[in-house]
């Protein structure tokens, strides 16, 4: 009986505790974003987002991994910046030059870490929102260029359970 009961606490705890990332492209053009390790338990690696478009993908509870842009890329994932192993559902990180979106969630005292870099290299802007609040008051952090912007390559921290959006030319 009792283990019966831990494991179904076990799973409503981790429910409560993945993180939900909105990722929003404002470029004029579509990109294709890429996440590895991949989100929605392993589901969502990568996709296409039109001009405009978003999709909120969900995070696990000591989740450590990064959403980056790829752009100019054909149906088979071959893509101009951000390449990574499997097609438009990346199975790998990118062979490098993409600007980075970091998260680590709930990595050390229930707080996430996140920032936006661009020591890898830099294709699109990338900027990182957590949802505003008495939690976390922190504006847009944002790589706008290689070591460019308010926040670029620094990692901040907010409280674990708050909504984040990654924007791509978010300006
Ligand atoms: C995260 O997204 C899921 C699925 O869309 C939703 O059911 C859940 O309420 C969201 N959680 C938070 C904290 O926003
Ligand atoms: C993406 O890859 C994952 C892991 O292999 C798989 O579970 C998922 O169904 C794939 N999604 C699509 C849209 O092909």
């Amino acid at each position: 009986m009792l283990p019966r009961v831990s494991l179904i606490l076990g799973v409503f705890a981790s429910i409560a505790a993945a993180t939900n990332v909105t990722i929003i492209n404002s470029c004029g053009e579509t990109v294709w974003p890429a996440i590895f390790p991949a989100a929605n338990g392993g589901e969502i690696g990568g996709f296409e987002l039109t001009e405009n478009d978003y999709l909120t993908i969900i995070l696990p509870e000591g989740y450590s991994g990064r959403i980056w842009p790829r752009t100019g890329c054909d149906a088979s994932g071959n893509c101009e910046t951000g390449a990574c192993q499997g097609g438009i559902n990346c199975t790998s990180p990118a062979a490098g030059g993409p600007t980075l979106a970091q998260f680590t969630i709930d990595g050390y005292a229930k707080f996430d870490y996140f920032g936006p870099s661009s020591v890898d290299g830099f294709n699109v802007p990338v900027a990182i929102t957590p949802d505003y609040g008495t939690e976390c008051n922190l504006g847009p952090v944002i790589c706008t260029g290689q070591d460019e912007g308010e926040g670029c390559d620094e990692t901040f921290a907010c409280p674990t359970g708050i909504h984040y959006t990654v924007g791509f030319c978010h300006s």
